[in-house]
């Protein structure tokens, strides 16, 4: 049966862990021809590409770095690309003054130029072939923010912003922008970010169910996913609420970041 995606292929960042991997399985489950799937670990991105059963051809590029999405984009010029997953992310957990500049320089690098220069870079064919599509994934914190958290808040708010505001300026392009928000999702991410998480647990939803949300977004053309009905309650309530109220309910979810060893009412456990 056909579909939206059928013999696209499809660029996948991040697509070696996590949402990008799932993003990668329901793209080839759905129709997709091929997939370019890009990340660094590439005995991960094998695992991914077995996965998929369909033709995956694997990049490695640190796209923390200027010279990695340089290196990504030539590996990929010349070939047409129908959709581009802005996947890639990273968090960091901890007060922002205790956290090294340069991992917050690396953060804010790969989680907003990178996905800025690659959509520039690959945008505009799409639109000389009418045809294509761009995922975005920025987060509910980016909505929300969160204190333990205050430079990824921000690169998310920038994501969140950004693909609505390039989505809105699609509107009469045959191209299909779509932001997906995920709230907490079962992956490494906050390992990897130095945050334990029995500290995280709200509404928390499997990397599966995230990217068949945003797949059924991308196929309906909703141009925002907000993943779950908990977090699309968060949201509607974070919108309504007085900022204030948002950032003393924020503190009290996030305490424990800013403060381990401090049960959620800030006192030390
Ligand atoms: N998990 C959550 O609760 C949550 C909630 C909201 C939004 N998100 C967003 O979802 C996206 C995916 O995160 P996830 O939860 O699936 O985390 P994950 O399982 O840790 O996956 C992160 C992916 O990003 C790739 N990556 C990390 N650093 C990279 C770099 N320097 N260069 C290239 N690729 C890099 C990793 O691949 P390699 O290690 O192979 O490079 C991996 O495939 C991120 O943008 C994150 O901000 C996550």
């Amino acid at each position: 049966m056909s579909s939206y995606l059928t013999g696209m292929n499809v660029l996948v960042t991040g697509a070696s862990d996590g949402i990008g991997a799932e993003l990668a399985v329901k793209l080839a489950q759905n129709g997709a021809e091929s997939l370019i799937l890009a990340g660094r670990n590439r005995s991960r991105l094998e695992e991914t590409a077995l996965r998929c059963k369909i033709p995956c051809r694997l990049v490695i590029a640190d796209l923390a770095t200027s010279e990695g999405v340089d290196q990504l984009l030539s590996e990929v010029s010349g070939e047409d690309i129908d959709g581009l997953v802005n996947n890639a992310g990273v968090g960091l957990g901890g007060r922002f003054e205790d956290l090294p500049l340069v991992d917050q320089d690396q953060m804010i690098f790969l989680n907003c130029q990178a996905l800025v220069r690659l959509s520039h870079s690959l945008l505009q064919p799409m639109k000389v072939r009418q045809k294509g599509f761009i995922l975005f994934v920025g987060s509910l914190i980016g909505y929300a923010g969160g204190p333990g958290m205050a430079a990824y808040s921000g690169t998310k708010g920038f994501v969140n912003r950004f693909a609505e505001s390039l989505g809105w300026e699609m509107h009469d392009q045959p191209i299909r922008i779509l932001l997906l928000a995920p709230g907490v999702t079962q992956t490494s991410f906050f390992k990897a970010a130095g945050i334990s998480e029995d500290h995280i647990r709200a509404g928390q939803m499997s990397p599966e169910e995230v990217a068949g949300e945003a797949i059924r977004g991308l196929l309906s053309d909703r141009g925002v996913v907000v993943a779950g009905w908990r977090n699309r309650m968060l949201l509607f309530l974070v919108r309504f609420a007085p900022r204030w109220m948002v950032g003393l309910v924020s503190r009290k979810i996030f305490s424990q970041i800013l403060t381990p060893g401090t049960d959620t009412e800030g006192k030390k456990a």
